[in-house]
């Protein structure tokens, strides 16, 4: 079962199973069998969420405010990269709302029917979390619209002249939506949500504190500059910092260390192939390949193709954490490695000319 299967066994379109990924230590999808333990340490409220301020602070006040009025939050959707806390913040708006939370990813949402099905069943004030949203179907979002905006399903039966509409009253419900590729959200779905957040990658303090308390959680504490080794090869992520941690715990637990110190820490991300700056094998064959280009732009699929790998992963899952810190830049022709990747890998970085003369070569 895909992570983004949570609730049924068929496996959405273009999302490569398990075995067709290479394995990465500091892989951002969810396993399945993974899920229980990143239940048991996903913050509950917004106290132990750590970081994402803004975001908090906002929520926090139109949370206020909604049950002030005694009123359903707006729609909300959340984008960014994956493993950064979206489902959690869904999870904690439903504790703070003491409203009862539906679950469901838009790639198990085939059929209207599928949708009607969910939407009928809601509650007055209950939460609706479409993981995932980019991947609705058009004839599903143009059920969502009245549905979000009027609280009405409008479903048509029969076809030709004999179709007839039919209009059912909704409870008031509030949609929240998850994705980690905004762009590919159609403008009248994001119109109709009342609040977007962008979520940030973390900074090594905010992943120290997340491993800190997840490890007083797992029973097995991480001394503090163990924390901020591993926090440093997390990737900016929360859930590759708890995946590094539940590693590393293994490997104290094997030599019965009763705490996580710093040099177990270094030694397990070194055995795990996590280099000083949280790259693993996919990422530095990637930014590898672009070196070797000296300069010239590769598209996505030539670079999918070089390390076979879908492009999807490649998008969604190499390349935001290496743009947010300017590793690579990406031009209207493709992506070129950065000054500070040239530098990292003790290179010269071409000179303009040189890849002009190489493009017309
Ligand atoms: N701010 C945070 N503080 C503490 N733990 C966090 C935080 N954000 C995320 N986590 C932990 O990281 C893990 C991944 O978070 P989550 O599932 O919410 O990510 P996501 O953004 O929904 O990812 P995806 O796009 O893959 O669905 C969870 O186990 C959660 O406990
Ligand atoms: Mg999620």
């Amino acid at each position: 079962m895909c992570k983004r299967c949570k609730h049924v066994n068929s496996q959405p379109l273009n999302t490569p199973t398990k075995s067709e990924r290479m394995e990465r230590i500091v892989e951002i999808e969810k396993v399945s069998f993974e899920s229980e333990y990143e239940k048991s340490l996903r913050p509950t409220s917004f106290e132990d969420y750590i970081g994402q301020e803004k975001i908090k602070k906002n929520l926090n006040v139109f949370i206020k405010a909604a049950q002030k009025r005694l009123e359903c939050l707006d729609h909300i959707l959340f984008f960014g990269p994956p493993g950064l806390g979206k489902t959690t913040l869904a999870h904690i708006i439903s504790n703070e709302m003491n409203a009862n939370i539906k679950i469901t990813a838009a790639p198990m949402i085939e059929k209207s029917g599928d949708l009607a099905a969910i939407l009928t069943n809601l509650q007055e004030g209950d939460i609706l979390f479409i993981d995932e949203i980019h991947r609705l179907s058009p004839a599903i979002e143009e059920i969502l619209y009245p549905a979000m905006e009027d609280f009405r399903l409008d479903i048509i039966i029969g076809s030709g002249p004999a179709a007839q509409t039919i209009k059912i009253d909704l409870p008031r419900f509030t949609l929240i939506g998850a994705t980690t590729r905004a762009g590919m959200i159609s403008s009248p779905l994001r119109d109709r949500f009342g609040m977007h957040f962008r979520l940030q990658f973390y900074t090594k303090e905010e992943l120290a504190l997340i491993i800190t308390k997840a490890s007083h959680k797992l029973e097995k504490i991480c001394l503090q500059d163990a924390a901020v080794e591993m926090a440093r090869r997390s990737r900016g992520t929360p859930r590759i910092a708890l995946r590094l941690l539940k590693r590393i715990r293994d490997y104290a637990d094997v030599v019965d260390e009763e705490q996580i110190n710093k040099e177990r820490a270094q030694y397990g991300l070194n055995e795990l192939g996590v280099n000083d700056l949280g790259f693993d094998e996919l990422d530095l064959k990637y930014l590898e390949l672009l070196l070797k280009t000296k300069g010239r732009p590769l598209g996505l699929s030539t670079i999918a193709a070089a390390l076979s790998e879908d492009e999807g992963t490649i998008e969604d899952v190499i390349e935001p954490y290496l743009l947010a810190n300017s590793y690579i830049e990406r031009t209207a022709r493709g992506r070129i490695a950065s000054p500070k990747t040239y530098e990292l890998f003790r290179l010269t970085p071409p000179t303009l000319q040189s890849t002009l003369f190489e493009d017309n070569a």
